[in-house]
């Protein structure tokens, strides 16, 4: 039986992991990580992340070809084939803070994977990188070889969450990049025939592996430029009345342009969007590229000033402050059918509203409170080390309450936000919420999900993102009068 071992069991390692046993039964998967909680909940019945269809697979292959385990070393040392998908955040400290991608767990696993390796190996990187991580990786090995022979591939993985079991099942391309060699193509083969065992192979595209970690960070700058494009837009439709919806449906038509990643938001989150494009920049930066650099780097500035945008709105239409108002938050996952946090707008929308004094009551359908309470008090930049490598800071945000339903979190609130597309949140009670709530009733509506006409119907004053505006939400003036940058 082949083994194979995926170090890392987070969003990326542990869905793809156990795709691939789920697909190859004759393949034996073990999945390892250095994290005793993240493994014991793989074990038990409560999966450390929630994905839909996730829970059948690891439940069907679970002790057959799949195991989970934090002895790291072992499986290591035993596998033919050893995939990388450790996490790689911005780094937050030093040279390129901010930017360049923190590499220190990563370095650590390819150290340990030169440490223990007894035979040859391949090894594939999963999780994000920069460009020319793979010679990296190899330096590393080739110092510590004992006469072993690795071979690297890049394999990008392009799941997205709250869809990634469905995304590996049927995946659009498989990329695989490795070296023009006869042994890189013999690696990039033996990989082949894996995926080969459920993906059409017209669907596995084979390139250098430069090409292949590269794809990667432009498959994600492209996507995440739509949305800063159609952002940039909902302002624009603000201001003149024109509506973001039916712009993108427009957009849309058009066969060259397509439908996909045109909804207006109050931002895109995610653990990769952002982190890829800093990485791009910085990438390009470091080759003299200051042009390329700033192109992309706008990508990022108009999502902040998305945010910011929107908590101004917040604050300027309740008479310029929430102090002491209590703002009803519906939805903290990054979006919707996922329980991750990272980077979701909502921590940034929240500390916004939060430096102006407001009161939060937060609800969200798969977010935990601990893990809200940790993003609220956790600086920025340190938001993409995995919480379980954090210490929990003892200081609970005191302005901010978590409850377990929306009419909990609406009751006697001056104002709503959504911040997360959650489907139950488009058939709540309104009258009813209206009627619980503090007058003026405010709605602002980050996710564009609510029908703003039934909403005005009730009473309530209504902002949504990119929709004409309420006369209300139309002072004198500019509209964002003495608000300051909650994201500098
Ligand atoms: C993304 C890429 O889609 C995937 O290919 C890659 O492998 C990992 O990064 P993911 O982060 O899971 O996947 O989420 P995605 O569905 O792309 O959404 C990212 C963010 O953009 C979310 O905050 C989402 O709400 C937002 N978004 C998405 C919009 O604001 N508008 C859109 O039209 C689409
Ligand atoms: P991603 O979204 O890229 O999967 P996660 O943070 O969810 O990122 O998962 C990465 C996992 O990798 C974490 O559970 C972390 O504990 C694990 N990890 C980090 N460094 C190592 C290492 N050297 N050996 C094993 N596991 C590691």
């Amino acid at each position: 039986m082949v083994k194979i071992c995926g170090i890392g069991a987070g969003y990326v390692g542990g869905p793809t992991m156990a795709v691939i046993a789920l697909k190859c039964p004759s393949i034996e998967v073990a999945v390892v990580d250095i994290s005793h909680s993240r493994i014991s909940a793989w074990n038990s019945d409560q999966l450390p992340i929630y994905e839909p269809g996730l829970e059948e697979v690891v439940k069907e292959c679970r002790g057959k070809n799949l195991l989970f385990s934090t002895d790291v070393e072992k499986h290591v040392s035993e596998a033919e084939i050893v995939f990388l998908s450790v996490n790689t955040p911005t780094k937050a400290r030093g040279l390129g803070a901010g930017k360049a991608a923190d590499l220190t767990y990563w370095e650590s696993a390819a150290r340990m994977i030169a440490d223990v390796s007894q035979s040859n190996k391949i090894i594939v990187e999963k999780s994000t990188v920069p460009v020319r991580t793979a010679e990296a990786i190899e330096k590393i090995l080739a110092h510590n070889s004992k006469g072993i022979n690795y071979q690297i591939l890049s394999n990008p993985e392009f799941l997205s969450e709250g869809t990634a079991i469905q995304d590996l099942l049927n995946p659009d391309r498989v990329l695989i990049g490795g070296k023009e060699s006869p042994e890189g193509q013999k690696a990039i083969q033996a990989l082949k025939d894996i995926y080969a065992q459920w993906v059409q192979e017209d669907k596995i595209i084979t390139t250098n592996l430069w090409s292949a970690e590269l794809s990667k960070l432009a498959d994600n700058a492209f996507l995440a430029q739509r949305i800063s494009s159609i952002n940039a837009m909902s302002a624009l439709c603000e201001a003149t009345g024109a509506e973001v919806s039916q712009v993108s449906l427009a957009l849309s038509k058009n066969t060259k342009i397509g439908s996909k990643f045109l909804n207006a938001s109050v931002g895109f989150g995610g653990s990769c969007f952002q982190k890829d494009i800093l990485n791009l920049v910085y990438i390009c930066e470091g080759n003299g590229l200051s042009e390329v650099a700033n192109y992309w780097k706008q990508v990022i500035n108009v999502n902040d000033y998305q945010k910011n945008r929107f908590v101004k709105r917040v604050i300027s239409s309740m008479f310029n402050t929430v102090s002491g108002k209590k703002i009803a938050v519906l939805g903290f996952a990054f979006k919707k059918d996922t329980s991750d946090t990272r980077k979701t707008p909502a921590i940034d929308v929240c500390k916004g509203l939060l430096g102006d004094e407001a009161r939060l009551s937060i609800y969200d359908p798969r977010v935990t409170e601990d893990q809200i309470q940790r993003d609220l008090s956790t600086n920025n930049v340190e938001w993409d080390h995995p919480i379980h490598l954090h210490p929990l800071n003892p200081t609970m945000v005191k302005q901010v309450s978590i409850v377990r339903d929306a009419y909990e979190a609406t009751k006697d609130a001056h104002g709503i936000c959504i911040l997360t597309e959650w489907d139950e949140f488009k058939t709540l009670d309104y009258q009813k919420i209206y009627d619980d709530m503090q007058k003026p009733a405010f709605i602002f509506d980050g996710r564009n999900i609510l029908n703003v006409g039934k909403l005005r119907e009730i009473g309530f004053i209504v902002y949504s993102i990119g929709k004409p505006l309420d006369s209300w939400l139309k002072p004198e003036g500019h509209a964002y009068s003495g608000v300051m940058d909650i994201i500098p």
